[in-house]
C-alpha cells in the first residue's frame, strides 16, 4: 500500500544521535542522521552518488561527511564540496537530504515533499516533559518483524490487553467494557472507563476493587499517547502523569517497524527504581506479549494487505479501523496529487 511520506515520521530519539552518525532505515530508505558542530541534526541518504557506499562509514567532521571508499566529502546540503581527485565535480555528485525537527527529545523526520515540512503538524507529544529527569523511562527503542499498520492496529485495541496480557497488564474483570470511540481535531480517541473491576498487577492498587481506565489517542501518521490509572471505587479518577505512555511507530520496511516507547513524568535519581521498575514491566509486555503475536499474525499474512483478506470485523476494532482509514486518505490524497501534478505537465508539453 505504500506510506503517507508528507508526513513527520520519528526517526530517532534525540539521545541516539550524540557524537557520532545514526544509521537507520526508514520507509525503506537507507537514512544516516548526524549533528553539526551547533548541535543541529543532519539527515543524509545513506548512499554516495559515486558508488553508493553506505555515508554513515565514512568520518565525520565539521558538519561534513567524507565517504569511505573514494573521499568525495559532502556538506550538509549534501552538496559535494571536496573531490580528492581534484577533477570537476560531477553534477550527479549530490547526496539527498531530509528535513529533520528536534521536539519532545525526538528527531523528526520529514520523507516527502521537503516544501511540505511544517512543524507545526508533528504529532503533539508534549506530554513528555522538557525536563524529564536524569532516570527518565524515555529513549526505548524495538526492532519488530511487522508492518507497523499491525502494530498500530494493536495499540488502538483496548480489548486484546485482557486476553494477550491476561495476568500481567489485564484480567478477566477488564473484559466486556465498552470503548467510546471519537475524533478531535484529527486525532482518533478510543477511551475505556472500567468501573467497579480488579486492579492489574502493575496497579498500587493491585489484587482490589477499583475504578479504571485505558485511554489511547493516534496522532498521524503513527504516533499514540495512552493514559491509564486506577483508583478506589467512586473516587475521583486523577491521571498520574507518569502513568502516560507514548508508543510511536515508523516503518522501517513494509515488513518491520522501529516501535519506540516510553512514560511520561520526571523521574529524578530518587525515582530510578520506580522507572526502572516501569521500563522493565512495558519492555516485557512489548517483547514477551504483543510482538511475538505481531510477529506471528504478519507472517501469517504474508505481506497481503488487510482488506484484501476480507477480516471478520469485531466492534472492538472500530478505533483501529478509523486510523487504517485516516491512513490510506493520506495516502490516497498524496497520490491524487501527484497524478495532478503529473497531468499537468502532460498538458504543458502536448
Ligand atoms: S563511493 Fe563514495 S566516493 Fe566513491
Ligand atoms: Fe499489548
Amino acid at each position: 500500500m505504500g506510506y503517507a511520506m508528507n508526513a513527520w515520521y520519528m526517526a530517532a530519539w534525540s539521545s541516539e544521535v550524540g557524537e557520532g552518525p545514526l544509521a537507520r532505515r526508514l520507509l525503506d530508505i537507507p537514512v544516516v542522521l548526524f549533528r553539526r558542530d551547533d548541535g543541529s541534526v543532519v539527515a543524509l541518504h545513506d548512499r554516495c552518488p559515486h558508488r553508493f557506499a553506505p555515508l554513515h562509514m565514512g568520518r565525520f567532521a565539521d558538519g561534513q561527511v567524507e565517504c569511505a571508499y573514494h573521499g568525495l566529502r559532502f556538506d550538509s546540503a549534501g552538496a559535494c564540496v571536496h573531490n580528492p581527485a581534484g577533477e570537476t565535480i560531477p553534477p550527479q555528485a549530490k547526496v539527498r537530504t531530509f528535513p529533520v525537527h528536534e521536539r519532545h527529545h525526538i528527531l523528526w523526520i520529514w520523507m516527502g515533499e521537503a516544501a511540505l515540512a511544517d512543524p507545526d503538524r508533528i504529532a503533539d507529544l508534549s506530554c513528555i516533559p522538557e525536563d524529564p529527569g536524569e532516570c527518565a523511562n524515555i529513549g526505548n527503542h524495538l526492532h519488530v518483524r511487522a508492518n507497523y499498520l499491525l502494530e498500530i492496529d494493536n495499540l488502538m485495541d483496548l480489548s486484546h490487553v485482557n486476553y494477550l496480557h491476561r495476568g500481567t497488564l489485564g484480567n478477566d474483570s477488564m473484559r466486556g467494557h465498552k470503548v467510546n470511540v471519537h475524533e478531535e481535531n484529527g486525532a482518533i480517541h478510543a477511551d475505556l472507563w472500567m468501573p467497579g473491576t480488579i486492579a492489574p498487577i502493575y496497579s498500587a492498587l493491585f489484587g482490589r476493587p477499583c475504578d479504571q481506565w485505558t485511554n489511547i489517542v493516534w496522532m498521524a501518521p503513527s504516533a499514540m499517547r495512552l493514559d491509564y490509572g486506577a483508583v478506589p471505587p467512586g473516587a475521583p479518577a486523577v491521571q498520574q502523569p507518569e502513568d502516560v505512555a507514548v508508543h510511536i511507530l515508523t516503518p522501517e520496511t513494509e515488513r518491520t517497524t522501529h516501535y519506540f516507547y516510553g512514560t511520561c513524568g520526571v523521574f529524578g535519581p530518587e525515582q530510578r527504581e520506580l522507572a526502572e521498575m516501569i521500563r522493565t514491566a512495558q519492555t516485557a509486555a512489548f517483547v514477551t506479549e504483543d510482538n511475538p503475536m505481531i510477529e506471528a499474525v504478519d507472517e501469517r499474512m504474508e505481506g497481503a494487505e488487510l482488506w484484501s483478506l476480507r477480516p471478520a470485523i469485531l466492534s472492538s476494532d472500530v478505533a483501529s479501523v478509523r486510523v487504517r482509514r485516516e491512513i490510506e486518505k493520506m495516502i490516497r490524497r498524496e497520490n491524487r496529487s501527484e497524478s495532478a501534478a503529473e497531468g499537468n505537465v502532460e498538458s504543458a508539453v502536448a
